[in-house]
């Protein structure tokens, strides 16, 4: 990706690019839905990076050429509009979110290439819009604070391309570090790195299946999880303990009482999690990650069958029962991946276990990764 988009620069613009900036793609380990409720999270960036290689312009414009959709953008700073869809909207919403912040830019242009795979739910669009905001503050001499640009990258996608997510995808875009997943605070955006266990490694679980009906599902858990936390009198669900919601759960409607079940005890099992790591225990990890995958399933309802029928098949591979930890289906949910924590030495017969087993109960192929921890968002070459 990195030559792919440094030898396009070079090619285009008859030298080499000023800068080339990488931000990650991300898997999550736990805490999944308790970010946009004030919770925790621990998820890890992943060796999947959108590329870009760029140079100032001093007209004011930026023009971006993407290799995998063969397409370029181009939009005046001054004046930006939003009457086209597409990755181009990431970088706009950026630019807009950085100038609505205050910051002062310049121009750039600059080659595109990702190998994050789009819709996935491995947060390809946070990954587009860190890069954006790494080329930015690059050519315009912006200090990088991981915290700021990440807000502003939610920001972009919130107000400007409209999809409500959390803060997670973009903090870990931004904030990741090499060999550690982190843990974040969504509420006061504390972060922690925490080591993987020694021995163990994550992979990537594709269904090969694609979201669908995301925003409006996405949109609902939100609104049944703020009326939960109005119910309990606290700001966000966050601030309700197993306890206190045990006490008054019979209370609650059928549906907001599981839905707001998930959330509290995820952020309890992602906080458990993390001791664990920290503990080099990898059965209690796995056995977190797991019953996070049911609690996604049976109260919080964004698995779908392929996600189960992957999630199962990690337990039935005949290599599993010596070298998986625990998996389960990860992000927003209604398709894309799943993750498992496998012992390392085991990754190429669970691999090729999985993918049998998937195959014979869906009549899909699953496309299976293992995948390496690394830093959030930096720019990887300053040229002279
Ligand atoms: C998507 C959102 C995140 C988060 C996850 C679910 O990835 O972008 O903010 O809410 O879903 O954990």
């Amino acid at each position: 990706m990195r030559t792919r988009a440094t030898a396009e620069f070079e090619r285009r613009f008859g030298a080499a690019p000023a800068f080339l900036v990488r931000a990650p793609g991300r898997v999550n380990l736990i805490g999944e839905h308790t970010d946009y409720n004030d919770g925790f999270v621990l998820p890890m960036a992943i060796d999947r990076d959108v590329w870009i290689a760029v140079q100032p312009r001093d007209d004011g414009r930026v023009a971006v050429h993407s290799l995998d959709y063969h397409e370029t953008v181009g939009f005046p700073l001054g004046n930006i509009s939003d009457e086209h869809s597409g990755w181009g909207e990431y970088i706009k919403g950026v630019a807009w979110a950085l100038q609505e912040a205050g910051y002062s830019l310049t121009g750039w242009e600059g080659i595109l290439a990702s190998d994050v795979p789009i819709g996935a739910g491995l947060s390809s669009s946070a990954a587009l819009e860190m890069a954006a905001a790494r080329a930015f503050a690059a050519v315009s001499g912006l200090p990088w604070d991981a915290t700021q640009m990440a807000r502003i990258g939610q920001r972009a996608e919130n107000e400007w391309v409209g999809m409500s997510c959390g803060i997670m995808d973009q903090m870990i875009s931004a904030a990741g570090v090499e060999g550690h997943a982190l843990l974040i605070d969504c509420r006061s955006l504390e972060t922690r790195p925490v080591p993987l266990p020694p021995g163990t490694a994550v992979v990537v679980l594709d269904t090969s299946t694609r979201r669908a009906l995301l925003d409006s599902a996405y949109n609902e858990r939100r609104a049944q999880c703020e009326a939960a936390a109005r119910f309990f009198g606290v700001p966000a669900l966050r601030d309700v303990s197993i306890e206190q919601f045990e006490a008054q759960a019979d209370r609650l409607d059928g549906v907001v009482r599981r839905r707001a079940r998930h959330v509290v005890t995820e952020n309890a099992r992602t906080l458990q999690a993390a001791q664990a790591m920290l503990q080099e225990d990898a059965v209690e990890l796995g056995r977190l990650i797991s019953s996070s995958h049911a609690s996604l399933r049976d109260d919080f309802a964004v698995s779908t069958d392929e996600l189960d029928k992957m999630v199962t098949c990690t337990s039935n591979a005949r290599s599993a029962s010596a070298g998986c930890y625990g998996a389960r289906m990860m992000g927003a949910g209604f398709g894309g991946c799943a993750i498992a924590l496998i012992h390392t030495n085991s990754a190429r017969a669970f691999a090729r276990d999985v993918a049998t087993c998937y195959r014979r109960s869906t009549g899909r192929e699953a496309h299976i990764c293992l995948c390496a921890a690394t830093n959030g968002a930096e720019v990887m070459h300053h040229f002279p």
